[in-house]
């Protein structure tokens, strides 16, 4: 058999994959689009050349993350919960938002942000529907890392229904239930009433589901309630706070949950004389969010979350 010299010389190695296609990238303009592609390239060959896939799974692997393209939509998100249960958005979260100034911490926006949700008055309760479940009046206020209140401070507040489900998931619950948007008074208070929130599973009819039961992991996130705060001069902080038992938080499939940012739901068991009329047994929450100065940004919604 005849050997055609070819110059420059064509790959014929495992070897010369990786410098071949760092070559082919070099001359990619934007610096930063450059250097987190190169990485990107060198981590996923030495993955390859480490596992040795063979064709078939390579294909399957192919196959599931196609999928995670077809499992999403207005009202479902599946990308960004495979990011989510791989644990990529708790680093990338733990990266930018290090707490490290006294600001309350952050945890991940989850794909169930659909923004626009209704403006609502200090006191509003946020459960638009018949929503079962034990009332909760939630209190907050918003301050600098000094202390000092931030008022005027916008709160974008969503959460599940008590039965595991947020509103575009369930036909059950009216548009936008258990969504709101508060704003602090001049003292940087506000407050909300709502339901306690209770955890629930992620969606696990698509790949992402697939993989959890591959890896015996069980679905379920801690009960929680998502808040963005953010304030002119500050930098928006997106978190959650956390109400469930040490097991439930320690386990939480999606790795969200963060000691500072666990809240106290004090179960109220007799009637208070600020709530006389309301139906036993309740709770409540108070919170301090503590912004670090910077400035706002804010993200973009994964899912617009319109029924079908
Ligand atoms: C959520 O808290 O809404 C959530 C976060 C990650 C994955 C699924 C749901
Ligand atoms: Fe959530």
């Amino acid at each position: 058999m005849q050997h055609v010299a070819v110059d420059p010389k064509l790959i014929a190695t495992i070897a010369d994959v990786t410098p071949t296609v760092l070559a082919a990238m070099s001359r990619t303009s934007d610096p930063r689009l450059k250097t987190l592609m190169d990485s990107l390239v060198r981590h996923l060959h030495n993955f390859i050349i480490e596992t040795r896939p063979t064709e078939e799974e390579f294909e399957q692997g192919l196959r599931w993350i196609a999928a995670l393209g077809h499992h999403t939509h207005e009202t479902n998100n599946e990308v960004v919960l495979a990011a989510d249960v791989l644990g990529a958005s708790t680093l990338i979260d733990l990266i930018n938002n290090d707490g490290m100034q006294g600001e309350t911490m952050s945890a991940l926006l989850g794909p169930f942000y659909r923004g626009q949700a209704p403006d609502c008055a200090c006191g509003d309760c946020i459960a638009r529907s018949e929503t079962p479940g034990p009332v909760l009046y939630f209190k907050g206020k918003v301050t600098g890392v000094d202390g000092a209140p931030v008022a005027g401070a916008k709160l974008d507040v969503w959460q599940a229904s008590p039965v595991g489900l947020y509103e575009n998931q369930d036909s059950g619950q009216d548009d936008f239930n258990l969504r709101g948007v508060f704003r602090t008074d001049a003292d940087g208070n506000f407050h909300f009433t709502s339901v306690k929130p209770a955890g629930y599973p992620v969606p696990t009819d698509g790949p992402v589901g697939d993989l959890l039961r591959a890896q015996h992991r069980h679905p379920m996130r801690p009960a929680h309630i998502h808040f963005i705060v953010s304030a002119p001069g500050h930098k928006t902080l997106i978190t959650q706070i956390f109400s469930d038992s040490p097991q439930a938080l320690a386990t939480d499939v999606v790795f969200g949950a963060k000691t500072q940012i666990v809240g106290h739901f004090a179960e109220h068991t007799e009637p208070h004389p600020d709530y006389p009329d309301t139906p036993l047994p309740f709770y409540s929450c108070e919170y301090q969010f503590k912004l670090v100065e910077g400035e706002p940004t804010y993200p973009v919604p994964p899912i617009s979350g319109t029924k079908s």
